[in-house]
């Protein structure tokens, strides 16, 4: 059974994971705005992601004798200065994400709730790679400057990525 602050502290990060879905629906409603349609599906494609997180932390609290509780998501920002500005926004929302990730999990060791720091230790994993997809972007964006070609490059190569659920545990 799922000790109070434990269980406490994984709604509060289901309900950051969908606020997380919520920024990148946003941003995906950028890019569809100025018609960088690749750039609107990678982040179409990471809200399926950030609702794959929190459906995770969902049935885990189930799993564990607790319950899921759903919050008031804020509002997310309506615009960016450039693609650029919107990815380096999701980089910095990822730190965040990390840092809540690793409290969580500095609390489960605390509590020597090993079935929490176990389940966390998947999420510690997809932190590395979340940040990493967003920084090679990142990179990206900032080799090609305000080129409209390597925009639009990219802009096609955005458009392959698709959601495969992870399988790993
Ligand atoms: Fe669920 Fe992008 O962290």
């Amino acid at each position: 059974m799922i000790n109070d602050k434990i269980e406490k502290m994984i709604n509060e990060q289901m309900n950051f994971e969908i606020y997380s879905a919520y920024i990148y629906k946003a941003m995906g409603a950028y890019c569809d705005s100025i018609d960088l349609t690749g750039f609107a599906n990678w982040f179409k494609i990471q809200v399926d992601e950030e609702m794959f997180h929190a459906q995770k932390m969902y049935d885990f609290l189930l799993e564990r004798g607790g319950r899921p509780f759903f919050t008031q998501i804020a509002a997310p920002p309506k615009d960016w200065d450039s693609v650029k500005a919107a990815f380096e926004h999701a980089l910095d929302h990822e730190r965040i994400v990390t840092d809540r990730i690793n409290k969580i999990m500095t609390a489960a060791i605390g509590e020597n709730d090993h079935a929490s720091r176990s389940f966390l230790n998947w999420f510690v994993d997809e932190q590395v790679e979340e940040e990493a997809n967003v920084d090679s972007i990142l990179k990206k964006l900032e080799l090609v400057k305000e080129s409209g070609h390597g925009i639009f490059l990219m802009d096609k190569d955005l458009a392959a990525r698709t959601f495969t659920p992870p399988t790993a545990e």
